[in-house]
């Protein structure tokens, strides 16, 4: 069976929401080449879910204090309805914590290691003494030997998008405490790439109609040379390397992610009832297999992944990888980990996602990174959507209420305008094809915004307003003509403006949109119309000033935040204070002499005008222990006493049950 298209979107980490910049890269292109699939009645699917294991997640658990199953069934089911509300469809969303997928990465890993295409290694890895523990990928940063760049990460370079592994980077440090790794020995089992070259070159050779960016990329690699990677990683979260002799491992995270496109499509076929419906799909090399990735990703969609199917060698190889650039925002990155960014369901909560989908839409960063800027934003909703699509669509529906009671006009012998304007729907219909089936979405709705502006040309010059009274019938007949352009409008902007396609279709009176019928008219004369509803509301100025304002915001709130291992690094510890006296010459201060669990101390606080020393004798009281000494008014401190203040007041902290002092405070 021929034109089965398995259409992917990057499996999203379920480590933060969904941004614009995730939607731009592949989520949007992803939706809307699904959608015009679908739209043309095509055999597609649609393949995502969330990427739950590795690094990335038990990062940002740590850094929240979380567990990281906490953090993935938060974010699954955020992610989850945010791309739902926004129109998203998937057929299937999963998550690489499913036992189907963890039984579907070990098997494939089993199979790849009985065809002898995985090797185990001793190496040296960076090991963190202060943590105890080794620093995979993310956890090492430093300086990238090729870029330059300062935070590069030890399992690739954002800046240049290199992989890397730790021992490449200059100057590595550990992420988590700062701290300078060692070199220690441990055992890891690598994917032999450099044997799948060969291979890997000839099948790439083939894809000249691949995206550059693409293409540039994998000719580095190949002229470098491949080698073989470390596919296992010494972490405790994540899917169990199926080797008895690899206890306390888990699996790279990019080792099983791909593969949850092969466990999300089978989940699909049991949730529809034809279990073995993937089949169809993943085991026919006449699929086209379509991964929508965003730059970041080339290197594990375009060699790596493609080199392990090749080494599992039943599965079909991807055809197309529409690869976008990034979209940024003030001239950087935006960033789940260090929360820059414009947030999808923040900008739901304000804005019909079509707006948002149209924005972004026209400016994807389809061959070079593209900025989002919120007044070209409102630009874009005001003076092209609202001025040229809406108004279109709103003068020819309001044109036949006001003058036809709600009734198409009948049509008789059309003009040569009409004719022209009717032909453009298919030359319109046609463009558009030929761009989506190229992945030049931009173009796509370029060209589906020229029809909403020939079709205003068209009702300008034909004044339907004054032949109204002068050549009804010319004015039945244009009329007529733009409600067929309007009925064309809703089915060619489905896949980019569903909500609005699907609003048209309410005041046409119509069920669905028909794709292959755009261009033959449809709307027969004397059709009751219904309700005229704005379709795009503008966006005011108020609005922009105020979402301009919030980004960068949260970015420097997450700078200014602490991690709680930066927390655990101030030692508090619960001390009694033995004796107190007040210090000469000094009005506020007070030297005590406290005992820490059998440790005596003295600390100089400033406390004199609030407690007398007869009052402080006996209390416990709570000190930081791991402070650097210091001499205050020529008298030595060693630590300091914790005390809340306001106003002038101030008031020591105190335990509430009685516990010895030393009692460690967390
Ligand atoms: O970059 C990312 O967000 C990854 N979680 C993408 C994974 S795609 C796939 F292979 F699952
Ligand atoms: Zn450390």
């Amino acid at each position: 069976m021929k034109n089965k298209i398995l259409i992917t979107s990057a499996l999203p980490y379920a480590n933060g929401p969904i941004h614009l910049g995730h939607l731009a890269g592949c989520y949007l292109p992803g939706d809307i080449y699904y959608r015009y699939q679908k739209l043309r009645k095509r055999d597609a699917i649609h393949i995502c879910g969330t990427d739950e294991n590795g690094i990335p997640i038990t990062i940002e658990a740590e850094k929240l204090g979380k567990s990281p199953q906490e953090l993935v069934d938060n974010y699954h089911e955020k992610i989850r309805k945010s791309f739902e509300a926004f129109g998203i469809v998937h057929d299937n969303f999963s998550r690489t914590s499913t036992p189907l997928h963890h039984k579907n990465a070990r098997d494939f890993f089993t199979r790849i290691y009985e065809k002898k295409y995985i090797v185990n290694k001793t190496i040296k890895q960076y090991f963190c003494p202060r943590c105890n523990r080794f620093l995979a990928d993310r956890y090492i940063e430093g300086t990238c030997p090729y870029c330059d760049s300062k935070e590069a990460r030890g399992d690739q370079c954002e800046s240049c998008g290199r992989w890397l592994d730790p021992e490449n980077l200059v100057s590595p440090g550990c992420k988590i405490c700062g701290g300078t790794p060692v070199l220690k020995e441990t055992k890891h089992w690598y994917f032999r790439l450099d044997v799948m070259q060969p291979q890997l070159e000839k099948w790439l050779l083939k894809k000249d109609n691949w995206k550059n960016n693409v293409k540039k990329f994998c000719k580095g690699w190949f002229k470098e040379g491949l080698e073989p990677r470390a596919i296992t990683r010494d972490l405790t979260w994540g899917i169990p390397v199926p080797l008895k002799e690899a206890k306390g491992k888990v699996l790279y995270v990019w080792f099983d992610a791909p593969i949850g496109y092969i466990s999300s499509t089978m989940e699909w076929a049991q949730r529809i009832g034809k279990p073995d419906r993937w089949k169809d799909y993943w085991l026919d090399s006449e699929t086209r297999l379509i991964h929508f990735i965003g730059k970041d990703n080339i290197v594990f969609h375009a060699m790596v992944w493609p080199a392990m199917l090749m080494a599992h060698g039943d599965f079909v190889l991807p055809s197309e990888i529409p690869a976008n650039e990034f979209l940024n925002i003030k001239g950087g990155k935006f960033s789940t980990s260090r929360r820059k960014a414009i947030w999808l369901q923040d900008t739901l909560e304000l804005f019909d996602p079509d707006l948002m989908r149209y924005a972004l839409a026209v400016n994807l960063p389809e061959n070079k990174d593209t900025e989002f800027d919120w007044n070209d934003f409102q630009s874009k909703v005001n003076n092209e959507l609202a001025n040229i699509l809406g108004n279109f669509i709103n003068r020819t529906v309001s044109f036949i209420k006001s003058n036809y009671s709600s009734r198409v006009p009948l049509c008789k012998a059309l003009s040569n305008e009409d004719n022209k304007m009717l032909h453009f729907l298919d030359e319109t219909k046609k463009s558009m094809e030929e761009k989506i089936e190229k992945f030049e979405l931009k173009k796509g709705i370029k060209t589906l915004m020229d029809l909403a502006k020939a079709a205003n040309r068209y009702f300008d010059k034909e004044k339907p307003w004054e032949t109204k009274r002068n050549a009804p019938e010319k004015c039945a007949n244009t009329i007529n003509t733009c409600i067929q352009v309007t009925d064309a409008l809703a089915s060619l902007m489905e896949p980019y403006l569903p909500f609005t396609s699907k609003k048209i279709l309410k005041i046409l009176n119509i069920e669905k949109n028909e794709w292959n019928r755009v261009g033959i008219p449809r709307i027969p004369g004397n059709k009751e119309i219904g309700k005229v509803e704005i379709l795009f509301r503008k966006v005011e100025n108020e609005i922009i000033t105020l979402q301009k304002e919030k980004i960068g915001e949260e970015e420097k709130k997450m700078a200014d935040r602490i991690s709680i291992d930066e927390f655990k690094k101030v030692e508090l510890k619960v001390a009694v204070v033995e004796s107190a006296e007040k210090i000469e010459n000094a009005q506020k201060l007070t030297k005590i002499i406290v005992d820490i669990g059998g440790e005596k101390r003295q600390i100089v606080a400033g406390i004199a005008e609030n407690y007398s020393p007869e009052e402080l004798v006996g209390k416990k009281i709570i000190v930081i222990a791991n402070l650097a000494p210091a001499k205050i008014r020529g008298v030595d401190s060693n630590g300091m006493l914790l005390a809340a203040t306001k106003d002038n007041k101030l008031t020591l902290l105190t335990i509430d049950k009685d516990i010895d002092s030393g009692a460690k405070v967390s």
